[in-house]
Order: structure tokens, then sequence, then C-alpha cells
């Protein structure tokens, strides 16, 4: 009985150390910058929880992400130039290395009996298009599926490579099981939802600050990048969204639900 408890407890606190190891544990300034922020994945700073297999010899930020050479190329390529084709959704791929998930997304959805008619059916969300490419760029560490640690590809240097297999913890999971349904809704044409549902400013009204939403806009849609600086450049709010969510005044930038507080 004690035996047993013991082991139980030994292996919770390995698991708790596992857990904690895993996150980021580090502070970083809003709109300063990638270095030192959860997306700065170098080993000895604060993201490095996911070491490159093998050990990148030049310690780089970038290249988790993107590559000079060889980078994914979009389907359409019909097999020319170098690097490998992405799946047809990705239909941007800007110098794309980390290696992209294949997982199918169920958007957002509030359940059956949201409003199917009446005043209230303009608000309910019907627009949904599909995970756009740049959402899908971020799903592939967030959703799970892939390790953060898995990027490069022939005929890259073997320095631009990385074969890990540690995915992302829980916390910072997005599409676990392709499900979105719980997640804000993405993916939709953010200024023909405007004309219908009377409570979202146009994209024009509605600012971060004082830039406007249009601005945050991919192809006119509305995507992960919309709410988040990936880089951390240009925000101003924690967890790299544009504009704080302190006093709700990121919500309140585009939901007409009351007013800002300055
Ligand atoms: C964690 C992944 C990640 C890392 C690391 C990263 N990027 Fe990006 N980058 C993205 C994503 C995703 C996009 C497209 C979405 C967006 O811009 O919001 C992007 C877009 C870009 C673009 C085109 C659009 C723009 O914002 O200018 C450039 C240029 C770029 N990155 C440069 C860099 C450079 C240089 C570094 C290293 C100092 C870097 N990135 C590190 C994920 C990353
Ligand atoms: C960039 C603009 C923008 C921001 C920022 C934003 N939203 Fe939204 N939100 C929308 C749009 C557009 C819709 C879709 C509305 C529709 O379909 O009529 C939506 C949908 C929703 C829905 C679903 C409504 C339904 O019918 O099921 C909820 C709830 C919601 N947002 C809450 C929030 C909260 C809470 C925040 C802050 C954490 C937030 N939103 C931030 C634009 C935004
Ligand atoms: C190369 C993998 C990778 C890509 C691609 C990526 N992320 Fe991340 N992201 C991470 C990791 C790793 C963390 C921190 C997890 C941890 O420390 O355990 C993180 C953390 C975050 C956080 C939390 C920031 C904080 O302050 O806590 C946000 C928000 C985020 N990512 C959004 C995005 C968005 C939006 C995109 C696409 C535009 C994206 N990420 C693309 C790997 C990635
Ligand atoms: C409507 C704006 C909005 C959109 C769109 C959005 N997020 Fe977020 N995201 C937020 C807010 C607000 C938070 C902070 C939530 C909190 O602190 O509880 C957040 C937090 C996060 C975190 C950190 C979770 C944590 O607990 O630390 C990650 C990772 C993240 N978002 C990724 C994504 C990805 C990936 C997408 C696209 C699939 C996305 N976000 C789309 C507003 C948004």
């Amino acid at each position: 009985m004690k035996r047993s408890f013991i082991l139980l407890m030994s292996l919770f606190i390995i698991l708790l150390a596992g857990a904690v190891a895993m996150a980021f544990t580090g502070t970083y300034t809003p709109g300063t910058g990638i270095n030192g922020t959860p997306h700065d994945l170098r080993q000895g700073q604060p993201g490095g929880n996911y070491p490159a297999m093998p050990a990148d010899a030049l310690n780089r930020i970038c290249v988790w992400c993107h590559a000079p050479h060889h980078a994914y190329k979009l389907s359409t390529s019909g097999g020319a130039g170098t690097g490998p084709e992405a799946p047809p959704d990705y239909t941007y791929l800007p110098l794309w290395n980390h290696a992209v998930t294949t997982q199918v997304f169920a958007p957002y959805d509030p359940g059956p009996d949201k409003p199917l008619s009446g005043s209230k059916y303009p608000q309910s969300v019907d627009y949904f298009d599909k995970v756009g490419s740049v959402s899908l760029l971020c799903l592939s560490c967030h959703d799970g599926t892939v390790a953060v640690n898995e990027y490069g590809h022939a005929p890259q240097d073997t320095r631009s490579r990385s074969s890990g297999g540690s995915t992302i913890a829980v916390q910072y999971k997005i599409g676990k099981d392709g499900y979105l349904l719980n997640h804000h809704p993405i993916g939709f044409d953010y200024d023909s939802v405007a004309a219908e549902d009377p409570e979202i400013y146009d994209s024009a009204t509605a600012q971060f600050g004082t830039t406007p939403v249009s601005n945050y806009l991919w192809n006119g849609k509305m995507e992960c990048s919309t709410c988040h600086a990936v880089h951390n450049t240009g925000n101003s709010g924690e967890k790299f969204l544009y504009v704080s969510d302190a006093n709700s005044n990121l919500c309140l930038s585009c939901h007409a639900k009351g007013s800002k507080t300055p």
C-alpha cells in the first residue's frame, strides 16, 4: 500500500517535472521581436524546450519555420524545382520549412441549437470557408500532430533539418484531433460576416489600437494571424496579440458589445 503510494507519487512528480520543463517559463515584452519569446526555440532560451535533432551548430531561430532554399513548394509546381510539394490546402508558403500538418479540421460550431432563423440568425456563425493556409502553418506545430522539432528536407544541408519527436505542450495545443469547434472562429471572409452581423464592426472601423483590422486579414479572411503576431512584431498585447486583452479590449475591437476601456 505504502510502496504503491510512493511509486504513484514519484510518477506524479516525474510527470509534473515533464510538464513544467515543456512549457515556456520566460517573460518577454510585446512588440520587441522574436528573440526570447516562446517562438525563439534556440537552445539556451526559455523557449528551447524542443531541441533540434541533431543540434543545429548555428543555433538559428528562423530555420524552425523558414529556410532560404528548397522550402516547401505549392502543390501546383507540377514536379518542377527542388524541395517537397505541400498538400493542396497550403496556398501561402513564405519560404516554409517546418513539417506541415495534414490533419482535417472541423471548424468552430457552437452546437445544433444555435439560432437557425430569426433576428439572431445573422449573428450566428454560418460563414466558414476553410481553415486558411496561414492558419495551417500555425497548426503545423500547434495541433500536436507534427513535432515542434521536425523541419527541413532533402536536398537541404543536413544542418537545416531536424527530425525530433517532441510535440507541443497541451496548454498550447489548438486543434487537437482536428477539433476547432471550441476555438474562436477563423477561416471566413470578414467583411461578408460584418455585412450580415450588426454587432460586428466592418474591417475598416474595427481597430487594434489605431490600425484597422483590415490590415490583419489574409486574403480578406480572419485567421490565427488576425489576432496574433507570430514574430512578436507590431503588437502591443500579451500572448503575441496585436492588442492586449486587458479589460477585454481585444474582443471589443471587433465585437460591438460595449466600449473599450482606455
Ligand atoms: C514559429 C515559426 C516562425 C519563426 C520561428 C519565424 N517565422 Fe517568419 N513567419 C511565420 C509564419 C507562420 C508566417 C506567416 C504568417 C504571419 O506572417 O503571420 C511568417 C511570415 C514571415 C515573413 C513574411 C511576412 C512578414 O511578416 O514579413 C517573413 C519575411 C518572415 N516570416 C521572416 C522571418 C525571419 C527572418 C525569422 C527569424 C528571425 C522568422 N520569420 C521566424 C512563422 C515563423
Ligand atoms: C478581429 C475581430 C475579432 C476579434 C478580435 C474577436 N472576435 Fe469574436 N468574432 C469575430 C467575428 C467576425 C465572428 C463571427 C461572427 C458571426 O458569424 O456573425 C466572431 C465570433 C465570435 C463568437 C461566436 C458567436 C456565435 O455565433 O457562436 C464569439 C462567442 C466571439 N467571437 C467572442 C469573442 C471574444 C470573447 C473575443 C476576445 C477574446 C473575440 N471574439 C475577439 C471577430 C472578432
Ligand atoms: C515551429 C512550431 C511553431 C509554429 C509554426 C507556430 N508556433 Fe506558436 N508556439 C510554438 C511553441 C513551441 C510555443 C511554446 C510552447 C511551450 O513553451 O511549450 C508556442 C507558443 C505560442 C503562443 C503563446 C505565446 C505566449 O506568450 O505564451 C501563441 C499565442 C502562439 N504560439 C501562436 C502561434 C500562431 C498564431 C502561429 C502561426 C501564425 C504559430 N504560433 C506558429 C511553436 C510554434
Ligand atoms: C479572436 C482572436 C484570436 C484568434 C483568431 C486566435 N487566437 Fe489564440 N489567443 C487569443 C487570446 C485572447 C489568447 C489568450 C487566452 C488566454 O490567455 O487564456 C490566445 C492564446 C493562444 C495561445 C496560448 C494558449 C495559452 O494558454 O497560453 C495559443 C498557442 C494560441 N492562442 C494559438 C492560436 C492559433 C493556432 C490560432 C488559430 C487556429 C489562434 N490562436 C487564433 C485570441 C485569438
